[in-house]
Order: structure tokens, then sequence, then C-alpha cells
């Protein structure tokens, strides 16, 4: 998606062989353009397949996650980190470790929302070692709903993450593939224009 890429390529900082920073526009400030056209890639690569939901985790996941359903016209929902006062009755929760943030979170979906029949569609903002994707599919297998795919904003090609999930059958469709960040230079999959832009 050339809108994403060259926004990388404008704003994106390498903090590390492998951490990109978005905070402009994905992470902490959001560009709701961005994103609405986002929304809309997502629903062409995704739509009329029937999916009845998007599911996808707190927080950045929700800004792409809301767009992609507004375009599909289904609900979204989000998977939680830490349990909500308002919901304890029919939780179904999966553990998450984070490679990144060497820890393991709870994640829970209320069983209300997403259910037997449902076609579900997981959207995450990153995928890297493929943690959270596996707790969501986790989520979605133990309501006893199907998967449709699974929609990634950016794929860092380098890490593990991607391999498995399409290893394992599932449809990945990632917005912008990156195949470095060796030498702060951001270096797309099908490999295009880099950028020196260490912070
Ligand atoms: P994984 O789910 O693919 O295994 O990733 P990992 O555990 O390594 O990532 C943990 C968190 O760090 C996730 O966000 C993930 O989106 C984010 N992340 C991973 N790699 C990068 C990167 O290169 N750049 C940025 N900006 N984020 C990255 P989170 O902790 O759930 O944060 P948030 O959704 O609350 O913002």
């Amino acid at each position: 998606m050339e809108l994403l890429k060259k926004k990388i390529r404008e704003e994106g900082m390498v903090l590390s062989d492998s951490v990109l920073k978005v905070d402009s526009f994905i992470n902490h400030g959001v560009d709701p353009q961005l994103m609405d056209a986002i929304g809309e890639e997502f629903a062409g690569r995704f739509g009329g397949q029937g999916i009845t939901k998007v599911l996808t985790i707190e927080s950045s996941g929700i800004a792409p996650g809301l767009m992609a359903a507004l375009k599909l016209r289904v609900p979204l929902i989000f998977a939680r980190k830490r349990q909500s006062l308002t919901q304890s009755e029919g939780l179904i929760t999966s553990k998450v470790y984070s490679f990144t943030k060497r820890e393991e979170n709870t994640i829970s979906i209320s069983g209300k929302y997403i259910q037997r029949g449902d076609k579900v569609l997981i959207i995450d903002d990153f995928l890297a070692n493929g943690q959270a994707a596996f707790g969501l599919i986790d989520l979605v297998e133990k309501a006893g709903a199907d998967i449709a795919g699974i929609g990634i904003v950016i794929e860092k090609s380098f890490q593990d993450g991607g391999a498995i999930l399409r290893q394992k059958g599932f449809r990945v469709e990632s917005l912008a593939e990156i195949e470095s960040l060796e030498a702060g230079r951001i270096a797309f999959k099908e490999d295009q224009a880099s950028e020196l832009n260490r912070s």
C-alpha cells in the first residue's frame, strides 16, 4: 500500500535493527485519513467472504480495526489486556507473551460478542513474532468461530510471526512488509527505496 509506505519512509524512525517507531501516525498520534485508507484496503482484500466481526487487541489495533470494521459494515471487538470492572461473566481468555516487553498478558473477550457461526477478521498494527495474533486466534477458536484471515498494517518479515501463521494455513495480508531495519535503513520487501532515518 503505497500511501502507507510513503508515510513510513517520511515519518518512521528506526530505533534499532528490529524496532520501527511510528508514533506520529499509528502508535500515539493517529492519522485519520491514513486509517480511512487502511480500512478501505483491508475491506477490499477481505470483502465478499461473509466476514461478520473484526477482532483486534487494545490499544494500537483499535484504529485500523475500527476502520476495517466500518468499511466491512460489521462490528469491531477488541481484546482487552486488563480485565474490565464491568466484564466478568463468560470471559474467554488466552495468554500472550510479548518478546518486546518480556511479559505475559492475559487477554480476554466476552463470549457474548464472538460466537459459533461468526467469521472473524483479525486486525493488528504490527506483526513481529506473532504472539498477539496467536492469542487472538486462540480466542476465536475458543469461541467456536471461524477465522477469515489476518490483516496487518506493518509486518516485519525478518521476524517469524508471518511465516509461522502462513505455514499454519492462515491468510495473512500485510499492507507494508519490512524486510530489514539494519543500519538505520527501512527496506520494504519488494525492495523499494529505503531511507536513512535513524532517530
Ligand atoms: P508479536 O505480538 O508479533 O509477537 O510482537 P511483540 O510481542 O514483539 O510486540 C509487543 C508489542 O510491541 C505490541 O504492541 C506490538 O504491536 C509492538 N511492536 C512489535 N514490534 C514493533 C515495532 O517494530 N514498532 C512498534 N512501534 N511496535 C512494535 P503492544 O505492546 O500491544 O502495544 P499497543 O498496541 O498497546 O500500542
